[in-house]
């Protein structure tokens, strides 16, 4: 076998031409949404007033193991993928660690992440349905961007509630997306009924991901025509994210690269779910044991401070009530600068993955994951996004880990994107201001209290 190349870039031959349904061979599948005034699962007639036709039939597919993607959406995906799997020979090398540490880089998109995988999809679908105009949320901006430069490709209006603090901290973010085509509105605002309702009950709030879902949802049931997208957490989304997983899996069997940990970070879990889609396949089927760890903000500790429970996807209740592993939708985080990953719940996929023992889950400060960052851009060249550097972290100690022990593990994680308009929270790191949040028990109490009581 040939050295590792420092990159594995796979042709575009290569590509897979299906995603992965990790659904299709779970052993016991994730609660399906509940309708909250009927308290019976969602049916596709729930669904599809708020979401395209397509994208309901995948969210409610749990038996076909592979579905095509259209050849529409891997023309679009052959702009920026395949993306590259790199072995890290220069972080092993600082770390003088026997690991071998390969990552799966994102970010090789304007939009600077995995997010744009499922941008092309979504737009794709709703342009197929003619719809007229989208509205979504974003949270740190890598979304709302990815959105924009596929509704612009697409030449569909887009009307994005973007986290108040988010637009706060990367004015360039908005201009990106405003270039694109996208109408950005800071959330929560008073352009919504919910907005106005979340502000008189939490005046000054820098908002959260769970506030400006219920705002983009209210409009899109307002106009006619007119759809949501999400970015993460739904099970349509990890399916489109599973892009990743399969070429890297592609990679690691073409060079023989067996991983025996999966690290990816955690915000609404789509990224994570699609890193591990065919691994995790494998691993249900009895084929590898591979470690998968899950990690997140201490700040927003979902996996390992919150509860699995029925809770609403929003902060204004108006979704479907998913099982999930939740801090309760009323949660506010304090602010840190993952955005990202300031979500309360999580994926159902990855929630009852890590309910049944499948995938563990770390929670980190912030201070620790820019201690991480900065180690890495100075050695490997990339400057990580604060979320991806969450993943970044605990492969960093997991090859620590391995330095002590004498093992010689292959750790392979994914970083999902860049740092370039992360720089006012470098410049936090780089002051010695930057600060860390955990929310005491007390806080995650406020939040729970917010959870539904329902018995099904
Ligand atoms: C770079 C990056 N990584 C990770 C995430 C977390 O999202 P998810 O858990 O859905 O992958 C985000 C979300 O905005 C992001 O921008």
């Amino acid at each position: 076998m040939p050295k590792t190349p420092y990159k594995i870039y796979l042709t575009e031959e290569e590509m897979p031409k299906n995603w992965y349904n990790l659904k299709a061979v779970m052993k016991e599948l994730p609660t399906p949404f509940i309708h909250p005034g009927t308290l019976k699962p969602c049916t596709a007639e729930d669904l599809e007033p708020v979401f395209c036709k397509e994208l309901v039939e995948q969210e409610l597919n749990t038996t076909d193991k592979y579905i095509e993607i259209p050849e529409e959406i891997r023309d679009f995906y052959k702009m920026y993928r395949p993306s590259p799997l790199v072995r890290a020979y220069c972080l092993e090398k600082l770390l003088d660690t026997p690991a071998e540490i390969y990552y799966k880089f994102e970010g090789t998109n304007t939009s600077g992440s995995h997010k744009l995988n499922s941008a092309a999809a979504q737009v794709y679908y709703a342009k197929k349905q003619g719809i007229a105009s989208l509205t979504t949320e974003t949270g740190a901006g890598q979304w709302g961007t990815a959105l924009s430069m596929a509704c612009a490709y697409y030449n569909i209006p887009l009307n994005i509630f973007m986290v108040k603090v988010s637009t706060e901290q990367k004015p360039y973010r908005k201009a990106v997306m405003e270039t694109y085509g996208a109408k950005v509105t800071p959330s929560p605002s008073d352009t919504t009924e919910v907005g106005r309702k979340i502000l008189a009950e939490n005046p000054g709030t820098g908002g959260s991901l769970g506030c400006a879902i219920s705002e983009a949802m209210e409009v899109s049931m307002k106009t006619p025509n007119c759809r949501y997208v999400l970015g993460s957490v739904l099970d349509h989304v990890l399916l489109h994210q599973s892009i990743i997983g399969e070429e890297v899996k592609i990679a690691c069997d073409k060079y023989d690269i067996n991983p025996d940990i999966i690290i990816g970070c955690a915000g609404g879990g789509s990224n994570l779910g699609g890193l591990i889609a065919p691994f995790m396949g494998d691993k249900i089927e009895g084929k590898n044991n591979i470690e998968f760890i899950a990690v997140e903000p201490a700040s927003c500790p979902s996996l390992t401070r919150g509860r699995y429970a029925l809770d609403f996807g929003d902060t204004g209740k108006t979704t479907p009530l998913m099982m999930m592993y939740t801090l309760g939708s009323g949660f506010m985080p304090s602010p840190n600068h993952a955005g990202g990953l300031r979500y309360h719940g999580m994926s159902p996929i990855i929630s009852k993955l890590y309910h049944d023992g499948y995938i563990t889950a770390r929670s980190v400060e912030q201070t620790k994951v820019f201690d991480a960052a900065t180690m890495f851009a100075r050695c490997e060249g990339i400057l990580p996004a604060p979320e991806s550097s969450h993943a970044l972290k605990v492969a960093i100690d997991e090859a620590i880990k391995c330095k002590e022990t004498g093992e010689k593990k292959t750790i392979l994680f994914g970083l999902t994107g860049t740092g370039y308009f992360d720089l006012s929270a470098y410049m936090s790191y780089n002051s010695g201001t930057m600060e860390d949040y955990i929310p005491t028990d007390e806080d995650l109490e406020k939040g729970f209290a917010t959870l539904p009581k329902v018995q099904l």
